[in-house]
């Protein structure tokens, strides 16, 4: 019988790492997106120590029954959300993630859809491709210089888009559970309601959670500025999104750039997909070639080092470890 420990790997593996993994486990392949309860045999099942997985598997009570023996899951992403953590704990199963190393990445998209959202650029490149140049000027556009970028949510990522945004000479406020040290010097603390009320740009940077979800609403919508911009490169449904789509065919505020919504993909049926003042991204913060690659590094170091019993990097439930130890 081979000693190696059974693993499922529901996650793009680069070949390199694939041979590492495989030096040290015997990989059950479940195609992205497929249950794994559903895709391992039974007879498999109660002999899986280890999970890598993307955030479209859902580590929930089900599969932690089908998988009595799994004693970790590493998440190929930083959100969790796809993870029932308060079950997972009480299992003694540890849940691993990716944070850290795709920061740049989505404060990129979160900067590069506030320019398009102030300067219309997507709607620019139509106006060139189309001729419409020819018959007149672009209507002008709205400078991100010497307005306020409001964060909700100052974490890893928050801070990213804090420093970049004032290399735009922005003034940066933003709004936590706590005060975060960290951003002192980067940004001012302001209350929840003050955050959307004086925000120009509002970019969302929590987790998705059972009490974040379609936490901006109807309600926070009414308390931004028309001329505001909304972004979101979080999680959709932190977002309502019907309340979303109403405030922008209403004129409430004045658009919104998103990288995710609530159901991805976005079908085209979307009414998000026939609003002009929407610039809308495929869920590809994380998405470069180099940020992935760390990712799945990290995602594959935390597997490997879980079942070999040293400390993986990036715990979720560190508890989990603690008692272990
Ligand atoms: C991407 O959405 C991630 O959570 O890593």
């Amino acid at each position: 019988m081979s000693q190696k420990h059974k693993v499922i790997v529901s996650a793009p593996l680069p070949a390199d790492l694939r041979e590492k993994v495989a030096a040290r486990c015997e990989i059950i392949e479940v195609p992205v997106g497929q249950s794994p309860a559903e895709s391992v045999p039974a007879a498999l099942r109660p002999q899986v120590a280890g999970m890598v997985c993307t955030m479209r598997t859902l580590v929930d009570q089900a599969l932690l029954d089908a998988f009595p023996a799994l004693a970790v899951s590493s998440n190929f992403a930083v959100g969790f959300d796809n993870v029932d953590v308060a079950a997972a704990t009480r299992r003694k199963v540890l849940i691993c993630n990716t944070p850290g190393v795709l920061d740049g990445a989505v404060a990129d998209v979160t900067i590069g859809l506030m320019l398009c959202l102030a300067r219309n650029l997507v709607a620019g490149d139509a106006f060139v491709r189309s001729g419409a140049w020819t018959k007149g000027a672009f209507p002008l556009t709205t400078d991100i210089r010497g307005k306020t970028l409001g964060l909700l949510g100052m974490g890893r990522i928050g801070r990213v888009v804090a420093r970049a945004a004032q290399a735009f000479d922005m003034k940066v406020v933003y709004h936590n559970r706590r005060q975060d040290p960290a951003a002192q010097g980067l940004a001012t603390y302001v209350g929840r309601d003050e955050l959307f009320a004086m925000s120009d740009v509002l970019s969302i940077h929590i987790p998705l959670s059972a009490e974040t979800r379609h936490s901006v609403g109807k309600r926070e919508l009414g308390l931004m500025k028309p001329t505001a911009y909304l972004i979101n490169t979080a999680r959709g449904p932190v977002v309502d999104e019907a309340a979303l789509i109403e405030a922008l065919r209403a004129g409430a505020i004045a658009g919104a750039g998103l990288d995710v919504m609530e159901q991805e993909p976005l079908p085209p049926s979307s009414p998000l997909c026939e609003l002009p003042n929407v610039v809308l991204q495929a869920h590809v913060g994380s998405a470069t070639h180099e940020t992935r690659r760390a990712m799945i590094d990290l995602a594959v170091a935390n597997l490997l080092d879980a079942l070999d019993k040293r400390k993986p990097q990036a715990m979720v439930n560190p508890e989990v470890w603690e008692a272990r130890a």
